[in-house]
């Protein structure tokens, strides 16, 4: 039977959910809910989902509605996501999983005591390349013994001062906004891919324009926007537009990431190296179809996406033969399987991200902060 979603939020990611549920085949986007019910069913319309909700509360009282993604900016997280747990339907979550450590300590055991199957969409886990490059981190033990792990997260989107998003007020989106926002993916990644774990951070971060222009209308995430001077004001900026983060893994490992919302030309460049004892590897999300193996013994090799060519185990996250490429969509997709699958019964579960790795990111985030304030090593207090 087709399993029913509802999607809370429908901005820039919530489509896309919507988009990599449909391309599953056996569930269905039954119910969509927005600020209000003309929005609500705008959406709905232009997104063809069946039910319209002006109040989320609406969607999570409809007993159709078996499994919840809750698509809305950061500080909504916390509240709506206790919400579903406690009309005990599945729940897949946007990062972070909430604005603060103790919040997302407590998500983990409320999931925990609902009793179902909850999940957050660190996306970028579920790309075909990494999927491989875990395996040779692991189970292959083709990298071998794992010295240094380093990379960074670079965005051009918030480059000028005039660039405006929600995710600049801290009391909508957190603490922290470039190491919550993006680089939590890039820790969450370099940990699932080599299955080691961040334990302690040195970090620098620092607000590159400590004032910016906000407009005075609202402004959708990636919308384009081209407003008058008029439109704007001045508002004092309190979180880090840059940061660069010393790590420390539990095996022994060093790392470092430098992650930066105001780096001219890099849209979304999450970029990994892992320098191992027998290889290296490196992965750029934005050339998400070729892997770099770097050798000392003979020639480098570069690994075009090839499901003939990947390890058993990563070959079902590529759904095209090679030379065809994938990209972004097939991340969620990937996820939406595993995680529907199990809820269906025909997956067994353990191969999707959980409120735990919300939490633990959180964790780190919370470690990032202090490090920064007090000019010292932090350990991460999981
Ligand atoms: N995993 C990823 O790669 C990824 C990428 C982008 C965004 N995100 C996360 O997704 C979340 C949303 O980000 P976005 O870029 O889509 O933001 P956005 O501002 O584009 O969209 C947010 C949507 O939520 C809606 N909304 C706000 N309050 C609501 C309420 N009370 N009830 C129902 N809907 C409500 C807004 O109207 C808007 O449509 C953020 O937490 C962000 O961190 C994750």
């Amino acid at each position: 039977m087709t399993i029913k979603a509802g999607i809370i939020g429908t901005g820039f990611i919530g489509p896309a959910h919507v988009e990599a549920i449909r391309r599953l085949g056996f569930v269905e986007v039954a119910a969509v809910a927005e600020r209000g019910d003309d929005l609500a069913q705008a959406k709905a319309k232009q997104l063809s989902i069946p039910k319209a909700y002006g109040d989320y509360k609406k969607l999570l009282a409809d007993p159709d509605i078996q499994v919840v993604h809750n698509c809305t900016p950061n500080h909504l997280h916390f509240g709506i996501n206790k919400e579903i747990l406690a009309a005990k339907k599945h729940i897949i979550s946007e990062k972070p999983l909430a604005m603060t450590s103790v919040e997302s300590r407590e998500l983990v055991r409320l999931a925990k005591d609902a009793g179902v199957v909850n999940a957050i969409n660190f996306n970028y886990r579920y790309m075909p390349l990494v999927q491989h490059a875990h395996q040779m981190c692991t189970a292959a033990r083709d990298v071998g013994r794992i010295y240094a792990i380093h990379g960074s997260y670079l965005q051009d989107w918030l480059l000028l001062e005039n660039d405006w998003n929600w995710r600049l007020v801290p009391e909508l989106s957190g603490a922290s906004r470039a190491v919550a926002d993006v680089g939590s993916h890039w820790c969450d990644l370099v940990q699932f891919i080599t299955g080691l774990k961040i334990v302690r951070v040195m970090a620098d971060l620092v607000t590159i324009h400590p004032k910016r222009k906000r407009p005075k209308v609202e402004v959708e995430t990636y919308a384009g926007k081209v407003l008058r001077p008029e439109d704007l004001e001045d508002v004092a900026i309190n979180t880090e537009d840059y940061g660069s983060i010393l790590l420390e893994f539990d095996s022994g490992a060093h790392g470092s990431l430098t992650v930066n919302q105001c780096a001219a030309g890099r849209k979304n460049r999450l970029y990994v190296e892992i320098d191992g004892s027998k290889c290296a590897l490196a992965w750029d999300q934005e050339r998400p179809n070729e892997l770099w193996i770097g050798r000392r013994d003979g020639p480098n090799q570069l690994l075009l996406k090839d499901p003939s060519l990947l390890h058993p185990a990563a070959r079902e996250y590529a759904h095209y033969p090679g030379g065809h490429n994938e990209g972004y969509p097939v991340g969620p997709k990937n996820l939406f399987r595993n995680v529907y699958g199990f809820i269906e019964g025909t997956r067994p579960g353990g191969d999707f991200s959980t409120f735990q790795d919300g939490h633990n990111e959180i964790a780190i985030c919370d470690a990032v902060l202090k490090s920064s304030r007090e000019r010292k090593w932090v350990d991460v207090d999981y």
